[in-house]
């Protein structure tokens, strides 16, 4: 646990709900054993603070924060024991706990109240404020404007009226009565005895009215907050007061006092806001709410948030603004609540986890500690239907059993029913599916905020907002010798951010979180391109020069935060270590400088999943370069490691120890000459592994995620050598890999003369409304051409019908429980499965992820490449034979894809271009075959169901497209093909 006292400015907080979050007992509601049973998955997940709302006795009628006892606990979350088991094991996780405490109002179920209204003139008399008329603080707003028409109440008991800012059924306490604070007071100590590291300071704005004003953040309410807080410093110094003041940064930077009241405040205006840039794709209202937020006084901190038990409150912004949140937001009438939201932070981004992340991204990068809410670790949806705000506290998904693993009780019993549509059900939903999964929002969130946790810049660094474009939120953290650069791209599009970092110049940043390449920073802006809604961070530290003491361990962990930048590394964001590095061989000679060899990373994921990957390591003598990290090398002394391949003179050496040698690495099948002179150069558009461009004749691509054995691309191209329509393979690079087993590493393969992408010229045509037909003909016959020259290197087989059709019915069942219009169409999707049952099908090796961007068109015709099989499969599943068609159908949702690209895709002219191209690449396909139109049919289905889910999860901006397919195919039965 971070010891100092002002641990609060660098601490993650977690608001748990204990009620909600694991039930102990089996009475379906949670409790304070069941949350201690889950402290080391809050640990994991690193969050350093829990903030627990009200647990005491109370009807909860405003979800326990109508109080009817200061220094009890509500019996079914357990007793003042479970407390402080609660507390101690928490601690001694390194977690600490502050709670809610209640200072405005109680429950009219307090005893004070009870006695206040039956005895007025008893000891209670004066503890509320009562009134013979509604007449005073007339100017103070209604803030619970769904329920409650006055902040005056006629109690027909003491035959007065009683004031209260909330709920009719929540009096405030009457501070001008002192015995109201000593009272308090006794309850504040009370929990700090028990241990609480602090309290989150309920409503705070309203302890004092005034006739006159509008009843908020009067003198005398901070008077009072000065007053609990130097007790808190004299008696229980460590311990930190977090104020609720819904409120302007002007009005709220006074519950800091001069460093004598609030230690924290919850900064309310910036939330709306992020959401509001992220939807108008604009930081406008962002820097401006920053730019209007004073200076903090010494020793204290901001609350930062993006969603919490209460509606999403929109009392922060103007009128117009908050009609603009409405609508955008909350286009359900009843996902409006008072002046607010009540909705979760996924659904309210249709679930789109770039957003998600890119809120989060920011929430974590500004300044003030952030909060964060229960379950929104896991993209947790909201049930708008439920009364008041209970929508946003639904049971913590814990798995996919039908408890959700939160309660063993009927889940009719649970004290919220839990989230029942398909999308967000626990079934898809839930923290054991997130766990294991390496790319989950959960595992990214966990390695987020132990990145954060490693500097101090985020806790306590300054803040400034670097302007520029508004499409892209950019700023920088300061702390010490070290500068933060966040950038966000806060639109569906892509953009280059270009930021003015002058002050930085001639240093080169380390990536530590986002996809970009680090570049050395000039006198020029900083050009930095990033995908939709994509965020980085850029790191520039102190003295590189400083010196730290070589050690394997400091290389992998280099390598490890590396490989967060790269473009290839498939498990970017997600917790986990480089585990082990095994160098094989070295490419340079022997003293020869950089010197570059492949080293094979184990990377595992804190789920447990392991995977390898080729590093390809540059070393140069220590201090000569910047480099990841320092370490002791055999053979080379104490060097510098860095990736070759961002350095252009280890690439040359690489590539001149390689391929213009003979190099026993590498098998050369076809030798082509690669002199010293040829140019070498880094391909841009390669995502999944680093492909060199030597010259015009060649590619060099180095496999990055890689498994002993050979590679199926190098196999098939080996195979396919001589085809018109494939690349001739020209050499292998491979060397044993640990257990001995030959392994390819990359192949060198025949760069086409003069050939262009298949996916832009296709769309180019769609756009442009030329014909594609004779090109898709063509297209056609090179593919045939492929499928018979697989067939006859690598045989044939058979598969049978029903497996397949299983496994297509598996795949669209998934797909509806995504998305749940899928589900009217569902039966009529798999009628078209029903053709291949009782069938055994012909299969073969096939491309297996054929669309038009793994087609190259040149004067010499198409030509065929990445023979990889589906990224998202296993190596074994890859292997696999499978039908043609399977082949044939990806070609024709390409086609349908590319239709996107017309300014009407969905108009006649683009229908007709998608028509025709498919239509003749059919024809040029079926030259000698026979199209078997069931086969064909319900592998289009599938494909068009897998890219439902696909661009669900990674560009739901996509959706529509395949959507679009799913409902033709489903209204059209087997496709017609003319007369192949
Ligand atoms: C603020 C709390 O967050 C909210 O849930 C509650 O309804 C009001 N205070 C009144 O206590």
């Amino acid at each position: 646990m971070e010891q100092s006292d002002d641990w609060y400015k660098k601490a993650v907080f977690y608001e748990v709900l204990v009620r909600s979050f694991a039930d102990s007992s089996g009475n379906g509601s949670g409790d304070m054993r069941g949350l201690a049973s889950k402290l080391d998955y809050l640990a994991w997940l690193g969050v350093d603070c829990l903030w627990l709302p009200p647990f005491f006795p109370s009807p909860l009628r405003d979800g326990g924060y109508d109080v009817a006892d200061y220094m009890g606990v509500q019996p079914e979350l357990g007793t003042l024991e479970d407390v402080g088991m609660l507390i101690k094991e928490a601690h001694d996780r390194g977690l600490r706990v502050i709670t809610d405490f209640v200072m405005n109002h109680t429950s009219d179920a307090h005893p004070w109240f009870q006695e206040s209204r039956s005895d007025p003139d008893g000891p209670y008399g004066d503890f509320y404020v009562w009134r013979d008329e509604p007449l005073e603080y007339l100017d103070a707003r209604i803030i619970f404007l769904d329920t409650e028409e006055s902040n005056w109440t006629w109690d027909p008991v003491r035959e007065q009226y009683f004031w209260h800012r909330f709920y009719s059924h929540q009096p405030d306490l009457n501070f001008e009565n002192p015995a109201v604070l000593e009272e308090l007071m006794k309850a504040i100590r009370f929990w700090l005895d028990q241990g609480v590291d602090g309290f989150r300071l309920d409503a705070v704005p309203y302890l004092i009215e005034q006739d006159g004003t509008n009843c908020e953040n009067l003198t005398g309410t901070h008077d009072i907050l000065k007053q609990v807080r130097a007790m808190v410093d004299a008696e229980y110094p460590g311990r930190i007061l977090l104020c609720e003041a819904n409120q302007w940064p002007d009005d709220v930077i006074e519950y800091f006092g001069d460093s004598d009241e609030c230690h924290m405040a919850f900064h309310f205006p910036v939330m709306p806001r992020l959401y509001m840039g992220l939807r108008r794709g604009s930081r406008e209202s962002i820097s401006q709410i920053l730019a209007d937020t004073p200076p903090i006084p010494e020793g204290t901190q901001w609350g930062t948030f993006l969603r919490n038990h209460d509606e999403l409150t929109l009392e922060m912004v103007t009128e117009e603004e908050r009609q603009y949140m409405w609508a955008e937001y909350a286009p359900v009438p009843r996902m409006k609540c008072n002046l607010g939201i009540r909705r979760r932070l996924a659904p309210l981004v249709e679930g789109d986890q770039r957003r998600i992340r890119l809120l989060h991204a920011m929430l974590l990068a500004l300044p003030g500690s952030p909060v964060l809410y229960y379950g929104d670790e896991i993209g947790m949806g909201d049930n708008i239907w439920l009364n008041d705000r209970d929508g946003v506290r639904t049971p913590m998904q814990w798995n996919a059993e039908p408890g959700a693993g939160f309660s063993t009780a009927d889940p009719a019993e649970f004290v919220h029913p839990l989230i029942s549509d398909p999308v967000y059900s626990n079934t898809y939903v839930n923290v054991q599916a997130q766990a294991s999964d390496p790319g989950s929002l959960l595992n990214w969130l966990h390695g987020m905020l132990h990145l954060r946790r490693e500097h101090d810049l985020f806790g306590l660094g300054d803040f400034t907002d670097l302007g520029g474009s508004h499409q892209v939120f950019s700023f920088t953290r300061s702390f010490g010798d070290t500068t933060l650069v966040a950038l966000n791209n806060l639109t569906g599009t892509n953009q280059v951010a270009s930021v003015n970092l002058a002050g930085l110049a001639g240093r080169t940043p380390r990536v530590i979180a986002g996809i970009v390449e680090p570049r050395e920073v000039t006198d020029e802006p900083y050009p930095v391109p990033l995908t939709p809604y994509a965020f980085c961070w850029l790191l520039f530290e102190g003295n590189r020069m400083t010196v730290t003491r070589p050690s394997p361990d400091a290389l992998r962990t280099a390598w490890w935060q590396h490989l967060q930048t790269a473009r290839w590394f498939g498990g970017k964001g997600t917790a986990g270590e480089v585990s082990a590095l095994e160098p094989l061989a070295w490419y340079t000679p022997e003293g020869a400088w950089p010197a570059v060899r492949s080293e094979i990373a184990t990377i595992t994921y804190s789920s447990g999943v392991v995977e390898y990957y080729q590093f390809l390591a540059a070393y140069r003598p220590a201090g000569a370069a910047s480099g990841l990290a320092d370490v002791d090398v055999p053979g080379l002394g104490t060097v510098t490691a860095s990736d070759a391949t961002l350095d252009p003179e280890a690439i040359r050496a690489l590539v001149d120890g390689v391929l213009a040698s003979p190099h026993p690495a590498l098998e050369w099948r076809h030798r082509v000459a690669i002199d010293a002179d040829t140019p070498v150069k880094v391909f841009g558009g390669e995502q999944s592994n680093t492909t060199l461009v030597i010259g015009s004749t060649s590619l060099f691509k180095l496999f990055r995620k890689v498994e002993p054995g050979t590679n199926l691309d190098a196999d098939v191209l080996a195979a396919l050598d001589g085809a018109d329509s494939t690349p001739r393979l020209e050499a292998r690079l491979t060397a044993d890999w640990p257990d001995g087993t030959s392994t390819d590493l990359g192949i060198l393969i025949e760069r086409v003369d003069q050939a262009e992408d298949g996916w832009e010229i296709a769309t180019a045509s769609c756009s442009a409304g030329t014909d594609f037909s004779d090109a898709a003909h063509a297209l056609g016959a090179a593919l045939r051409e492929v499928h018979e020259r697989l067939a006859s290197a690598f045989g044939r087989g058979e598969r049978s019908g029903d497996e397949l059709a299983d496994h297509m019915e598996r795949r669209l069942r998934d797909a509806v429980a995504q998305a749940a219009e899928l589900d009217r169409l569902a039966g009529d999707l798999s009628l078209s499965f029903g053709a291949l049952r009782g069938r055994t099908l012909p299969v073969q090796r096939v491309h297996g992820d054929f669309h038009l961007g793994q087609t190259l068109r040149s004067p010499a015709g198409w030509t065929i490449i990445d023979f990889e099989g589906e990224p998202a499969k296993t190596a074994s599943e890859r292997r696999e034979f499978d039908s043609v068609w399977r082949d044939v159908a990806g070609m024709m949702r390409s086609f349908d894809y590319a239709r996107s690209a017309h300014r009407d895709p969905s108009g006649t002219e683009a229908t007709q271009w998608a028509e025709d191209a498919t239509q003749a690449f059919l024809t040029g396909y079926c030259e000698t075959t026979q199209a078997d139109s069931p086969l064909l049919s319900a592998y289009e289905v599938d494909k068009a169901v897998y890219e439902v889910l696909y661009e669900l999860r990674n560009r739901p901006d996509w959706v529509s497209i395949p959507m679009r397919a799913v409902t033709d195919q489903a209204a059209r039965g087997t496709r017609p093909l003319g007369d192949h």
